[in-house]
């Protein structure tokens, strides 16, 4: 994974705290005491590691602040390197390099009251958004489930928003996953539900709402692991419009790959469909998605695309390159 190339922001590590069992907190600053760009309720930053790996990490802080960003990192019990890096090796001091914040996971400010529903680390997206709700005086309610008290991050500040809008779960106290069936079902009228947290919890939310599937948001940090068989790809045009040429896509090739083997520079920072950075407008033809960002009517407008992930219906697509 690597960053879009033009988009980079120094920062320090200017605090580093144990927020709770394997959790830790990073506050980053301009080394030069200067102002960090805005961020929205739900952005994220892509972080390169000094050992070369980049991570995705949510803003958990106030969105008003523009003199630091805070996050949370939980170590993974399966890392690839990335959460063991920051938990072992990251020290206060360190300069790092980030992107600006970005935002896959916008709350919809139109919404009568908003659900949250957090696992685990993913709480941090959702605390700013809570900020966010507190700060405009707007109806929230939260369930925040965690394998126990001891890893249940910004259990006090969450505690100090006002106790009777949490529903807490703590796996080990309930003997068993936070069942969210019934949860959602008492959703109100107006209401729009958040959720982050491990693909379990966020696929039985989507199997919750799956009636009605614009009332929920997601944060997708990694695909998720599929069992089901995947469709056989196969090959199409893509035409570029502004550039007048055009170029198959191979069964086994990305559109994003075949860009770049053809000297496109386009900006991209997951490939994996999780981050947004490759979007490209589509001309003409109906894309085939196979991203984690795009709204479900984004996806029936057939706009835009992730050419990281993405592929083409139609024989022939047209983007606007
Ligand atoms: S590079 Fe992240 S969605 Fe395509």
């Amino acid at each position: 994974m690597s960053m879009a190339p033009t988009e980079k922001l120094t920062v320090k590590v200017a605090s580093y705290m144990a927020e709770a069992k394997d959790v830790i907190v990073l506050e980053l600053r301009d080394p030069n005491g200067g102002a960090l760009p805005r961020f929205e309720p739900g952005a994220h930053i892509d972080m390169a590691l000094p050992n070369g790996l980049v991570r995705q990490y949510s803003l958990l802080n106030d969105s008003r602040e523009t003199d630091r960003y805070v996050v949370g990192v939980g170590r993974a019990a399966d890392s690839r390197g990335g959460s063991v890096y920051v938990h072992q090796k990251l020290a206060e001091g360190a300069q790092l390099q980030i992107s600006p914040p970005l935002n896959n996971f916008r709350l919809d400010p139109a919404a009568q009251s908003y659900f949250f529903i957090a696992g685990g680390i993913g709480i941090t997206p959702i605390v700013s958004m809570i900020r966010w709700c507190e700060a405009n005086g707007r109806k929230w309610h939260l369930a925040y489930a965690a394998r126990n008290r001891q890893r249940a991050a910004l259990y006090e500040e969450i505690c100090s928003f006002g106790g009777e809008r949490v529903h807490w779960h703590f796996d080990d106290e309930q003997g068993g996953y936070l069942q969210v069936g019934e949860l959602v079902d008492g959703l109100g009228a107006g209401e729009q539900i958040y959720c982050c947290g491990p693909q379990a919890l966020m696929e039985s939310v989507q199997t919750a709402v799956a009636g009605c599937p614009d009332v929920a948001h997601f944060e997708w940090f990694s695909p998720p692991e599929s069992t089901e068989p995947q469709p056989e790809a196969g090959s199409f045009e893509i035409q570029l419009q502004r550039s007048g040429v055009s170029f198959t896509v191979p069964p086994d090739k990305s559109i994003l790959e075949v860009l770049e083997e053809n000297g496109f520079s386009i900006p991209f920072s997951c490939r994996e469909g999780t981050c947004r950075t490759c979007e490209t407008g589509v001309c003409a033809g109906t894309p085939e998605h196979f991203d984690y960002v795009l709204s479900s009517q984004e996806r029936a407008e057939g706009k835009s695309m992730m050419v990281c992930v993405s592929r083409s219906i139609d024989p022939v697509l047209c983007l606007d390159l």
